[in-house]
């Protein structure tokens, strides 16, 4: 048995809802006014012998114990896993035992040397050009507080000293990036005679430093490198701080320096993270998704230009040769918008300013921009037309070569529409000119090189549950994915599958190649059992006599389709029995409205189905 599974037969789906809500009997289901939305007849409905909920009401999506939990607490499946194991007394054996140990005493060296950088920085002498920078920057003794800023020593060895007084080894001294070891075996500081900037994870946890220099040394910030408890690429500066502001504003600022978002917290605009350098990955995107879906990016226009007039492949191929997996400007950002339903918007900075500067110097001109961020397609509009004079021909078609590919990226039919129109007016040339080539299709090269890597399948791999098959066939052909377009988080009723279906499907939005091995890097440690089983089906020999595999995978999601659409239906029909006893509910009407779209979409299924099946049968 799977952790998981283990974890979800010792928890009581009643149990845990009720901590939540009070939830009433109802013959062998409980019920409750829904948690997630206001109501005043309850149409949340929980399923004991199943693990399972449902709300008919304004929700209408439901799950099991992870999901619900998810969805309350705004966890993702790893976290939500954690504290579902350790309810129910479950040992999550990701990592051993002495490993655990190991970290915990490497999380404590950092919260120490980051307690010792601070004071240092308020009161030795040495720190005296330390204290004046930060002065001269306006920064506020607060602020210098609640960031926690501090000073290293510039001495080779001060930072080793001090944290071998303190009990620590050499071995924590390295394992967390705070010394150097040279090739004979000697070490020093990595820190030396800099500022020290603690970064944090979400949950306040110091996981490494930033350190600026006081003079002009290069590099100019000198970060913490890669280690067991920090990877830069899932981390946000300054997250801990913003989430709650974030959440209550629904949108996210993401700036670039460690700088920016102190001098934007200090000026009380607390929803501003960095993303510690200039791009901004996936992972990061992936932790700020559960507080919202509305993001601002602080951008440079000039810069934004000239990084958006070469953005595509090549950037995704040195992101891959990186490991760091950078977003790339324009065609991945758009594409991510429109296929998780996010926001991308842009906050335009006058020229040579960077936030910080702006805030200090104009706060009514910061708050203006944030409350009007401009869609990242009308930004890449203005920005990539600025050098043009759109009166002559030659120019009118470098504007056209310019946004043709942005607006061909834009998912919405209607905002595509949209912007093609506006692409004609301005370039003053007849609409279905520019419609022409906004529909032309451009070859992919990266993605048939690729498809000439995989060998095709001849056969599927027998799964006995069927998301798990479902995901197995769209591990294996991701670029099938598009096939089953139309599944939703609910077609999974598994709180893992439905994690791992939606990190699939948002990672395969964000580049049009797949590699697995990135993917697994940026999956959640929860989710990397279940990808090493599926994974490992491709060598099971297989079962099923479904030689056309792209149209197995469309056949395996409308098979969840269906099983979703009649158990939803046989709970419904057992919330309208049971209600006919009672007066009619405020959403009765409601409840039959979902009755008839659901018979009808099982029937159109089940023509699908059979149509899939007929077709079958003819080709043999
Ligand atoms: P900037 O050079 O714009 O720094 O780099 P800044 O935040 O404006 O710094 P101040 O205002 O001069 O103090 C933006 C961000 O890029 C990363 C850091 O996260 C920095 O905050 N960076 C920059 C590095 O990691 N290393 C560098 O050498 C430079
Ligand atoms: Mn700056």
């Amino acid at each position: 048995m799977s952790v998981v599974d283990d974890v979800k037969s010792k928890i009581d789906i009643v149990d845990v809802v009720s901590q939540y809500v009070p939830l009433k009997k109802a013959g062998r289901l409980f019920k409750a006014n829904c948690p997630f939305h206001d109501e005043k007849t309850p149409s949340f409905v929980v399923y004991p012998d199943q693990g399972t909920w449902h709300c008919f009401g304004a929700c209408n999506t439901g799950g099991d114990v992870f999901s619900f939990v998810m969805k309350k607490e705004n966890l993702d499946f790893g976290e939500a896993l954690r504290r579902l194991a350790q309810r129910a007394g479950v040992e999550l054996m990701r990592e051993t035992p002495g490993e655990d140990a190991e970290r915990k005493r490497q999380r404590e060296l950092l919260a120490t040397v980051a307690a010792h950088y601070h004071s240092l920085l308020k009161q030795h002498p040495a720190a005296q050009l330390a204290r004046e920078y930060l002065a001269r920057r306006f920064l506020k003794p607060e602020t210098i507080e609640t960031f926690e800023l501090g000073f290293a020593l510039d001495d080779w060895h001060a930072t080793e000293n001090f944290l071998t007084s303190k009990g620590f080894t050499a071995r924590d001294l390295e394992a967390v990036g705070l010394v150097v070891t040279r090739d004979d075996g000697k070490h020093y500081d990595r820190f030396r005679g800099r500022l020290m900037f603690p970064i944090r994870n979400r949950h306040s946890e110091v996981i490494g430093f930033g350190a600026r220099t006081l003079g002009h040394d290069e590099p100019k910030y000198l970060n913490s490198p890669q280690t067991p408890l920090f990877d830069k690429s899932a981390t946000l500066y300054g997250l801990d701080l913003a989430q709650d502001a974030i959440r209550a504003q629904n949108l996210a600022v993401i700036v670039e320096g460690y700088m920016d978002v102190i001098g934007a917290h200090q000026g009380g605009f607390k929803n501003v993270v960095a993303s510690l350098g200039t791009a901004l990955t996936p992972r990061q995107l992936e932790l700020l998704k559960r507080l919202t879906k509305r993001y601002a990016l602080a951008l440079d226009p000039d810069a934004a230009g000239a990084a958006a007039t070469q953005r595509g492949l090549q950037v995704a191929r040195e992101a891959l040769d990186r490991k760091a997996v950078p977003v790339p400007m324009g065609a991945g950002l758009i594409g991510f918008e429109s296929r998780l339903e996010a926001e991308l918007l842009v906050i335009a900075l006058p020229e040579g300013q960077d936030p910080d500067e702006l805030i200090h110097a104009d706060p009514q001109k910061w708050i203006d921009l944030t409350t009007h961020p401009e869609p990242l397609v009308d930004f890449y509009f203005r920005v990539l037309t600025q050098d043009l004079d759109l009166k002559q021909a030659r120019d009118k078609s470098v504007a056209a070569q310019r946004l043709v590919p942005i607006i061909r990226e834009v998912g919405d039919a209607v905002q595509r529409a949209h912007y093609t129109q506006q692409l004609a007016r301005l370039v003053q040339v007849a609409e279905q000119t520019i419609a022409q080539q906004v529909a032309e299709k451009q070859p992919a090269p990266h993605l048939s090189a690729r498809a000439a890597e995989l060998p095709p399948k001849p056969t599927p791999w027998p799964v006995s549950k069927r998301e798990e098959h479902l995901l197995t066939l769209a591990l294996h052909m991701p670029e099938h994915l598009p096939r089953v377009a139309f599944l939703e988080a609910e077609d999974f009723a598994d709180g893992e599958t439905r994690a791992f279906f939606l990190a699939l499907r948002d990672f395969a939005a964000l580049f049009d190649f797949f590699d697995h091995a990135m993917f697994r890097s940026v999956l959640d440690e929860s989710l990397h059992p279940l990808y090493d089983r599926l994974h490992a089906n491709e060598t099971i020999a297989p079962a099923v006599a479904e030689p056309d595999l792209a149209r197995e995978i469309e056949l395996a999601a409308y098979r969840l389709r269906a099983e979703r659409d009649k158990t939803e239906l046989g709970r419904l029909e057992v919330l309208l029995r049971d209600q006919a006893a009672e007066p009619p509910p405020d959403d009765a009407h409601a409840l039959h409205a979902r009755v008839a779209f659901l018979l009808k979409r099982v029937a159109e299924t089940q023509k699908a189905l059979s149509a899939r099946t007929m077709l079958k049968s003819h080709a043999f």
